[in-house]
């Protein structure tokens, strides 16, 4: 089957209908385009795993903070069809703004979904205010269009991930969420559609985020469990030009903080090179 890109919702609840008709399986992996390896090896574990592949293209502008980068988010439609047929996708969904939000006036007129505060004031949802409802909300809308059995998600995004799965669980939604490993460039460098932005000397900065992570999982293999000093470690590491915005130890089952790091602690960062947000995590698994 050849790929079909769709901007309607109507017309891709007939097209999934049918699908649903044939008993044929559905994978979604929601994404808002400018597609590089990292959704690519999303979209190949979708194919691998269902017999339909729709990707979603939209970039998303509830979950984008004032002063944010949500203009400027490169939208690379006819680019990404090309990367989305090679991983096998079936259909991508691209739809408009008012497709989704219909005559909004102002986002607060919207029913939002909403997670516990405590998971969301740490890490991203601490300085992004307000961005994973953003996330959740036009997740559930995906969803309830969509009606996928499977959705695949990446660990880069590791706050995210663990906030959908708990979302899933708690409203019920009846789909399975399938982790996907974060995709890193040959230099360590976590691949990011923001990545894009960065001049060639950021990008030389931003591969000290990386390395910073590596050095805190090495140091925790050669025994130190403390995170102060493991923060230490972050720090000599990071290039003086990257800002950092957080350095968090959570626990990969609760996301609460951790003082007793173990191997089923999270190390995730946030930091800024130029007036590039990138984040990173490791899992400081031995
Ligand atoms: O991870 C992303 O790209 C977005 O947050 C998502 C899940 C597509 C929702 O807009």
């Amino acid at each position: 089957m050849s790929l079909v890109v769709i901007n309607k919702i109507d017309e891709i609840r007939e097209i999934i209908k049918e699908y649903k008709k044939q008993g044929k399986s559905i994978a979604l992996v929601p994404t808002m385009g400018c597609l590089h390896e990292g959704h690519k090896s999303l979209m190949e574990k979708a194919h691998s795993i269902a017999d339909i592949t729709v990707i979603s293209v939209f970039v998303n502008p509830i979950q984008f903070c004032p002063g944010e980068d949500y203009d400027r988010y490169p939208r690379t439609l006819e680019q990404d069809k090309i990367v989305a047929e090679s991983a096998g996708v079936d259909i991508i969904f691209a739809p408009s703004v008012n497709e989704m939000y219909p005559n909004l006036q102002k986002f607060s007129d919207l029913t939002m979904v909403v997670p516990p505060y405590e998971l969301t004031d740490i890490m991203c949802g601490k300085s992004r205010v307000g961005h994973f409802d953003g996330v959740e909300t036009v997740v559930t809308k995906l969803f309830n269009i969509v009606q996928p059995d499977f959705a695949c998600f990446g660990m880069k995004d590791i706050q995210q991930l663990f906030l959908i799965k708990k979302m899933v669980k708690d409203l019920n939604i009846p789909v399975e969420i399938i982790d996907c490993p974060l995709v890193r460039e040959e230099s360590g460098l976590a691949l990011s559609s923001r990545n894009k932005y960065l001049s060639e000397t950021e990008k030389t900065d931003a591969l000290t985020i990386s390395k910073s992570l590596f050095a805190i999982k090495e140091s925790f293999k050669i025994g130190i469990k403390y995170t102060k000093k493991l923060f230490d470690v972050c720090l000599t590491n990071l290039s003086k030009n990257v800002e950092l915005e957080y350095l968090e130890f959570v626990d990969a089952d609760t996301f609460k903080h951790t003082d007793t790091i173990n191997s089923k602690t999270i190390c995730a960062i946030a930091a800024r090179v130029g007036n590039v947000r990138l984040i990173d995590n490791i899992i400081l698994e031995v």
